[in-house]
Order: C-alpha cells, then structure tokens, then sequence
C-alpha cells in the first residue's frame, strides 16, 4: 500500500470538466488517494468549489464569484464547455465534496483561492465545514495567501495547512515554521531530493503540484515526497503500483 498521496488535481481533470463532482469521482474511480479542489465564495457566503474568481471559463455564464448569490452560481453549467456529455453538471458546493468523501480514507486539500480577494469569513466556514464533517485528520488546507494559511492555523490548529509557492523560496522549512504550517506544496520544479530530506528532518511533507509527466512523477517519487498533485491520477497511480511505494 503506497505511502505518497495520489491528489487528483480539481478531481480527474484531464478527463471531466475540473472541480465537478463527475471529476471528483472519476479521480476515485481512476486511483486518486487525494482529492485537490479550488474553492471561492459566493455573495451570500457559500463556499463553491472552482478554480477561477470568475464564472466564466468553466461554466454557460459570466461575472464573479463574489457578485453572485449561489443560487445563480447553481443554475450555472460547469460541464458543458468540456464536452456535451457532461452538461448539467453544477458548481458544487463544499460539502458535497466532504459528502462524497465521507466513507472513505481519501484526503482532501481544500485550497483558498483568496488571493485576489480576502474573502472575509471564508477562513471560519471552511473550518466549520470540515469540522461538521468529521474530516479534521483528511484535510490539508492550502492556500497562496500565507497569512490565510497562518489565520486558519490560528483557528484550527488540528487541521493540516500546506504552503503554496513557485520557484526559489529560501529554505521553505524555515519558513514553513513561522505559519506553523504543515506542508510544503511547491511548485514541482521547486523540488530537489536534498529539500525533501532537510523539510523531514524539520517534520515538514512537500505535496508538489502540478505534476503530469510521468518522468517528473518518478523523480519526484524518489525524491521522497509524501504526495504528488496531478491532473492524470490515473498515470500516477500505475507508476506508484510499478514502484511499489
Ligand atoms: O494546489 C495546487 C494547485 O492547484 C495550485 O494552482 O492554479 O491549479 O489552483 P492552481
Ligand atoms: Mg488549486
């Protein structure tokens, strides 16, 4: 039974329209040990699962999250630009996802696209939602806003946070322990075997992200990373069985 958690990156995405739950089932279907998901806030406060702060590349409609109550953003189509036999798919909602994940072992990184917006309260009702769902032990909370991440730390200290970076960080585990934070979730070329062993040594994980190329997934294996982030759980899957780790 491997060790590395296989995160299917917004579920099987390569393969269904991304952060639907046809793709957070397929991503299970298709060996995923992990589900990866995006989620912003709705105008009247609902935590919706989907990558961008507008509607409009991944559903039939326009406008921003943030603008729009989650009765619009649920009668939007989020399947249909991907392919006609997955229209009427929906923006989920967060607890569909913790729903869906309830029954089995799976972890889920839930990331807070609060970058571009704060989205006040967003920390609180995350937290709330994965409580409520027992999940606390499942859950790593991920996030490009490191002073989110150290927020939700503060509040929920039981609950794993991974910090979400692009190349060159100094000394990321250094780092790491003024957010308290548990993970590292580097951009992969971020990633050397040496880091991987000086973030242990510091009790720290890296989950890189996005990893499709199976080369780069067999380099990263062996460097020794805890989980790997990817749009092909499915690729992913095979090798970690042909590695046997
Ligand atoms: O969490 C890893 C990855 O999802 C971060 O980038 O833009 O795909 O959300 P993005
Ligand atoms: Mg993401």
């Amino acid at each position: 039974m491997t060790t590395i958690i296989n995160f299917a990156h917004r579920g099987a995405s390569a393969v269904c329209p991304e952060n639907t739950m046809a793709a957070f089932r397929r991503g299970l279907e298709l060996g995923a040990t992990g589900i990866e998901t995006d989620v912003q806030m709705t105008s009247d406060g609902a935590l919706v699962l989907i990558h961008d702060e507008q509607l409009n590349r991944t559903t039939d409609k326009t406008g921003y999250i943030k603008d729009t109550p989650l009765k619009e953003v649920l009668e939007a189509d989020a399947g249909s630009w991907f392919g006609t036999e997955f229209t009427g798919e929906r923006v989920p909602v967060l607890e569909e996802l913790l729903e869906l994940l309830q029954d089995n072992s799976n972890i889920l990184n839930i990331e807070l696209k609060n970058g571009m917006f704060l989205y006040p309260g967003m920390e609180e009702k995350v937290i709330a939602a994965v409580r409520e769902a027992g999940m606390s032990e499942r859950v790593v909370l991920s996030s490009f806003n490191h002073y989110s991440l150290a927020y939700c730390k503060s509040l929920a200290p039981e609950i794993r946070t991974g910090i979400l970076y692009g190349e060159g960080l100094y000394r990321p585990w250094d780092y790491a322990a003024t957010l308290q934070a548990d993970a590292l979730h580097a951009y992969h070329f971020a990633v050397l075997p040496e880091f991987v062993a000086e973030a242990a040594a510091h009790g720290l994980v890296y989950h890189p992200f996005t990893v499709n190329d199976p080369e780069r997934m067999k380099y990263l294996i062996t460097s020794g990373v805890s989980g790997i982030i990817t749009d092909y759980p499915d690729v992913l899957a095979l090798l970690l069985a042909a590695e046997g780790v």
